[in-house]
């Protein structure tokens, strides 16, 4: 059995350091701070462009080990690494480390969004969000997801001979027109909160029939809404930005994936054959036909393995802590990572596969995520063949991964159901 290879690494930047003086700097962990404000961000930027990113890590465990410190994006940092480092991280008391944030995040999403509340902040909004998000919520959207999915394939596939599969860049990828896209979406939630706070009180809405109406209709024993407005407007916004890329991330290289193996697409194929055997024209697909697509998610959780959408985030620690050996003082900030094990392995041991993070913060959108990409696999093969235009598998971090290329595909429609 090979052995198992996990890459996961938490940065502490340290802010600290600069003030405490009455700590010794024997117990801060090795390496360098590198040049003032530029510190090693720009290698690490470089490394994930050129999709290298697993090699500078590599590069820095074998020259300090498993915890060190540098400086990125203007902080001094800690790097940590390993299953114990992600413990550390996933089962920390909130207490001692909080999630954080760049600015700029903070800038677009706000600063009530999830990423941004800690402790029963947090949970009372996460309990929100997920009382949407649960799967006997969602269960009653499959088909209308599915109906979307189909109609995007009729619209943008069928009777063509190529597309390109690459996600579309939506205006959050640069910072200014980022900046107004986010006003001009908060200001439209904020009219849709009007809106669905109206039909409430008329009674000719139903608390679960979407997102917005889901947080208006939570109340507490005195009848209060219990999620402000400003944290629905928020909330929303991260669900679509959290929600978009990392499932169209997950979908690219899905297609990939199937393209260049033809015993997996065989494999995936046959399991959703089958459930589409056994419905009418037109039929939609259903929470148990989901059930049923157990070998298309363990493909997709491969992919997960081999290409995590997610590479990183920032958290902070609101106390001391002593990790391997060393000192991470009060005020410093973690940055997580990405994760790799091997596929060999007959069990994953805990906090070694995490695609979708763990702990208190695990991603509330993983039922939503398994249902969009389930969804969108079983209308492909069963609608399409497709090959990929380029051999080229490289892929490049920014943050998220995307093909070197872009992913344009050929396409030849089969026979529709
Ligand atoms: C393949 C798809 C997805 C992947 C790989 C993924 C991964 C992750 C990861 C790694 C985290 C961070 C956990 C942490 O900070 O410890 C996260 C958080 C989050 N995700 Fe996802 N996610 C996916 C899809 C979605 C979808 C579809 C939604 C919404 C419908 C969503 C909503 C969120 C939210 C709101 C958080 C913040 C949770 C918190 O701070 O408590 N994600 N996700």
């Amino acid at each position: 059995m090979s052995t198992l290879l996990i890459i996961f690494f938490v940065f502490f930047p340290i802010f600290l350091l600069l003030t405490r003086k009455r700590r010794s700097s024997k117990r801060l962990p090795p390496g360098s701070l590198g040049v003032p404000i530029i510190g090693q961000s720009l290698g690490l930027l470089r490394a994930m462009r050129a999709n290298t990113a697993e090699k500078w890590i590599e590069q820095r465990i074998r020259k300090y080990g498993p915890v060190s410190k540098l400086s990125l994006f203007g902080k001094p940092t800690v790097f940590i690494y390993g299953q114990a480092a992600n413990k550390l991280v996933f089962t920390a008391d909130s207490s001692a480390i909080a999630n954080q944030q760049t600015k700029s995040v903070r800038m677009i999403l706000g600063d009530r969004c999830l990423l941004e509340l800690a402790g029963q902040d947090h949970k009372r909004v996460r309990d929100a969000l997920l009382s949407f998000l649960k799967p006997e919520t969602l269960k009653k959207y499959v088909g209308k997801i599915d109906g979307e999915i189909r109609e995007h394939l009729e619209l943008h596939w069928h009777g063509k001979e190529q597309v390109t599969v690459f996600p579309v860049n939506l205006p959050f990828t640069r910072y200014n027109r980022s900046l107004k896209a986010s006003a001009r979406v908060q200001n439209m939630v904020k009219d849709l909160i009007q809106e669905k706070r109206k039909k409430l009180d008329q009674k000719t809405a139903s608390p679960h029939q979407d997102l917005i109406t889901c947080l208006l209709s939570i109340r507490d024993e005195n009848g209060e809404e219990v999620i402000t407005e400003k944290e629905i407007v928020h909330n929303v916004m991260l669900v679509m930005v959290a929600g978009y890329d990392t499932s169209s991330v997950l979908i690219t290289f899905l297609i990939r994936l199937l393209a260049n193996d033809p015993a997996v697409y065989a494999a995936v194929l046959e399991e959703q054959g089958e459930i589409a055997k056994d419905k009418s024209m037109g039929e939609f697909l259903t929470w148990e036909d989901l059930i049923k697509m157990k070998y298309t998610w363990r493909v997709a959780m491969e992919t997960l393995r081999m290409i995590p959408p997610i590479f990183g985030g920032f958290r902070n620690t609101l106390k001391d802590i002593e990790y391997g050996g060393y000192l991470i003082p009060k005020g410093w900030q973690n940055h997580r990572n990405l994760i790799r094990i091997d596929k060999n392995q007959a069990s994953t041991p805990p906090y070694c596969y995490i695609p979708f993070g763990a702990g208190y913060r695990i991603c509330p959108g993983y039922e939503f995520a398994r249902i969009e990409t389930l969804l969108a696999i079983h209308r492909l093969v069963t609608q399409f063949t497709w090959k990929v235009q380029y051999s080229d598998n490289s892929f490049s971090r920014d943050p998220m991964p995307v093909p070197t290329k872009g992913l344009p595909i050929q396409i030849v429609s089969k026979k529709l159901q």
